[in-house]
């Protein structure tokens, strides 16, 4: 697992990576989608221009096209640490691949049949999976403990049973921000028979990826949050892809990993792309002191994303504490970096829609509402004025940014700036 480095990430060599930096917004709305890298785009534009054909072809351009897309997966198998290739689904979105993976299950999923599901999820990795109730499957919901916000297992343990067949969780939630312990959960599930469907979309873009280390069956998040273009990959255990119903034509049987669930063919110059973030993960890597492996220098570049991230997040964090009309949702420190740096918080008596709208006055990009993470702004009793404000980071954000966005609430809060308190 990556440790946060010691060596300072070198922000102007960041941020020259991202093109839509260089513009005098500061973006705190990562986790609704990240700046995207110059080498992913060079990836797509190459694809473009030089192999857009159809693959399958014995024509050389239709060769160049397969090896394309098998070098995406094959930087996709490094991203995550898959065991192969083959084991990456590419998709529209995580949304698009939760549902397509639980469209796959038909077969092996009978009524009465067990499903678990987390409070604290974000609709796309719960939605699917509620809709197999009309198949006679059952749902249950596992409870966020409201105490501690954690997921515990105590709490996961009386809702398994012999019939429990899968159990769907969040790596780290979009809204809470913390990270779980998916190994852990992992190991329980396992240990009870059943398989785990993990959606990484609010971790990927922070940490490493490691579903070998996870162990995790299904793993899923999106590129357009990680640095990439509007795409999304699904990690899958090689036996397990194999299990599942095949998606495309009758033709494709079902050992047709991962073909069979990509109908219609995923998008090649979108795939390709993740060549490009892979690309820029390897020389964060180099550029931290690592000259191993490609994985190696993957790990790297996240300790050193994490170390940048953990300095952003104190900046924030020691602020929103400071402030007695301020509720920090989630934890109020980051103890062990086990919090990101996607931090949602509401002042007191105040519309979440009104200080978001003031920030867009200020160029200072950030969101407000629930986050599609509506079940969980229900049961924590967060939907009044208009929910929660989230600012979320990634490594490029800087220091100064974090200020820029402290100073301007102090001005809004105290009515100088944007609009004055809601009644
Ligand atoms: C935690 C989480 N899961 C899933 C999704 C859905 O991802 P997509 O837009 O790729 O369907 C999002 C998007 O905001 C998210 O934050």
């Amino acid at each position: 697992m990556a440790t946060p480095s010691t060596k300072a990430l070198d922000l102007e060599f960041v941020r020259s990576q991202f093109p839509g930096l260089d513009r005098s917004w500061t973006f705190f709305d990562n986790a609704g989608g990240s700046q995207i890298l110059k080498g992913a785009v060079e990836r797509i534009n190459t694809f473009l221009y030089e192999k857009n054909v159809q693959i399958g072809g014995s024509y050389t351009v239709s060769q160049a096209a397969a090896e394309a897309l098998y070098e995406a997966r094959t930087a996709a198998m490094h991203l995550v640490n898959a065991s192969r290739p083959e084991e990456i689904v590419f998709g529209n979105s995580t949304t698009a691949l939760l549902q397509n993976l639980a469209r796959a299950m038909h077969s092996q999923l009978l009524p009465g049949d067990e499903i678990v599901v987390t409070v604290s999820d974000h609709e796309s990795n719960i939605g699917p999976w509620d809709r197999l109730q009309e198949r006679g499957v059952i749902l249950k919901i596992w409870p966020l403990n409201k105490q501690t916000l954690t997921l515990d297992l105590a709490d996961l343990a009386p809702l398994m049973s012999e019939r429990t067949k899968l159990v769907c969780v969040t790596h780290c939630s979009n809204l809470l921000g913390s990270i779980n312990p998916i190994r852990e959960i992992a190991d329980f599930v396992h240990a009870q028979g059943a398989r785990i469907c993990v959606d990484a979309v609010a971790y990927a873009p922070h940490r490493a990826v490691d579903v070998q280390a996870f162990d995790v069956d299904y793993y899923v998040f999106s590129l357009y949050k990680t640095y990439g273009p509007h795409y999304a990959l699904m990690y899958g255990k090689y036996d397990l892809l194999l299990e599942l119903d095949p998606l495309y034509h009758y033709f494709y049987g079902r050992d047709k990993v991962p073909g069979k669930l990509e109908p219609g063919n995923p998008n090649y110059e979108l795939a390709y792309s993740t060549c490009g973030i892979v690309d820029y993960l390897v020389a964060l890597g180099e550029r931290a002191g690592e000259t191993g492996s490609i994985r190696q220098k993957i790990e790297a570049a996240y300790g050193a994303i994490t170390a940048q991230e953990d300095a952003l997040t104190e900046r924030l964090l020691t602020y929103l504490r400071s402030r007695n009309d301020c509720m920090i949702v989630g934890q109020s420190l980051n103890r062990d970096s086990q919090r990101v740096p996607t931090i949602a918080f509401r002042f007191d008596g105040r519309e979440a829609a009104d200080l978001c709208k003031a920030m867009d006055v200020e160029k200072i990009a950030m969101r407000f509402g629930d986050f599609h993470s509506r079940r969980l702004a229900e049961y924590l009793g967060l939907t009044d004025h208009g929910g929660m404000l989230r600012v979320s980071m990634v490594h490029y954000n800087t220091i100064e940014e974090v200020d820029r966005f402290t100073t301007a609430l102090d001005r809004i809060l105290a009515g100088e700036a944007g609009l004055a308190k809601a009644s």
